[in-house]
């Protein structure tokens, strides 16, 4: 796509007075979306977040009005244990980078890719990050591969909704380029979800290698 301009934006971490600027985003954002595309969130998450139990970014545009804002959450989900789904260390500290919308006048800009990078250097430098995105949802997990996340599972959670489950560490290494074996990758759009579900539980990884080509890279070739 062609990007559409930048514009100057003002990026505060937000405050409990932006809670209703932040759940008025939010609905109107997710208008017309499906539970199976993007979590509904409930005021308490956002109320809760900005009383500790994380953080929310946002920029805000020129007449002051809140466009954009992404969520960073201290530990996972209650109930959840990515570090299982994973294999972290039982004690690795965990953030999620749990949720983000941009208003629809200002998508198109990148922002996204902007709110997980101002994110991610804002949390613990040896966390280990992880963030959910529906396969229904390209926008989105697009975005959070552009920024170094790498597809590393598909599950059911938020009440049986399929989620691909996207991590990194804070402090990444950019993987050294491994010449990979002629036809080792496989491009994520022609394999059918249960294909791969079956070739990421056995370490399989998403990627990005072109603007739009997400690969799944087989786990001799993932590196570190
Ligand atoms: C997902 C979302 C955060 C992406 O934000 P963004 O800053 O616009 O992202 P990008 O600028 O990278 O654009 C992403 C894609 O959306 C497309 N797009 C969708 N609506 C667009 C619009 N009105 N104008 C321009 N591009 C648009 C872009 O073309 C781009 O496609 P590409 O990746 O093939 O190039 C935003 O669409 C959104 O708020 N969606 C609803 C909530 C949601 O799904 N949040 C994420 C999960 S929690």
């Amino acid at each position: 796509m062609t990007l559409r301009t930048p514009v100057d934006l003002q990026w505060d971490t937000l405050g409990p007075e932006d809670l209703d600027r932040i759940i008025d985003l939010h609905a109107r954002a997710i208008r017309g979306m499906g539970p199976d595309q993007v979590r509904p969130e409930h005021p308490e998450f956002f109320a809760g977040l900005l009383d500790g139990a994380g953080l929310i970014i946002g920029a805000r545009g020129p007449a002051g009005d809140l466009v954009a804002y992404g969520v960073l959450q201290d530990g996972p989900d209650p109930g959840t244990r990515p570090d299982l789904w994973l294999g972290w260390p039982a004690d690795a500290r965990i953030q999620k980078l749990a949720g983000s919308s941009v208003a629809e006048a200002y998508r198109g800009r990148r922002l996204q890719c902007e709110l997980i990078r101002r994110r991610v250097g804002l949390a613990d430098p040896d966390a280990y990050l992880y963030a959910t995105a529906a396969p229904s949802n390209p926008a989105s997990w697009r975005s959070l591969l552009r920024e170094g996340f790498e597809i590393r599972r598909l599950r059911r959670v938020y009440q049986d909704s399929l989620r691909y489950i996207l991590a990194r560490r804070t402090r990444m290494v950019a993987p050294s380029p491994t010449p990979m074996a002629e036809d080792a990758a496989r491009p994520l759009d022609a394999l059918p979800l249960d294909e791969q579900d079956r070739l990421l539980s056995q370490g399989w990884r998403g990627r990005l290698v072109a603007p739009a080509v997400c690969v799944l890279v087989p786990p001799e070739e993932v590196g570190t």
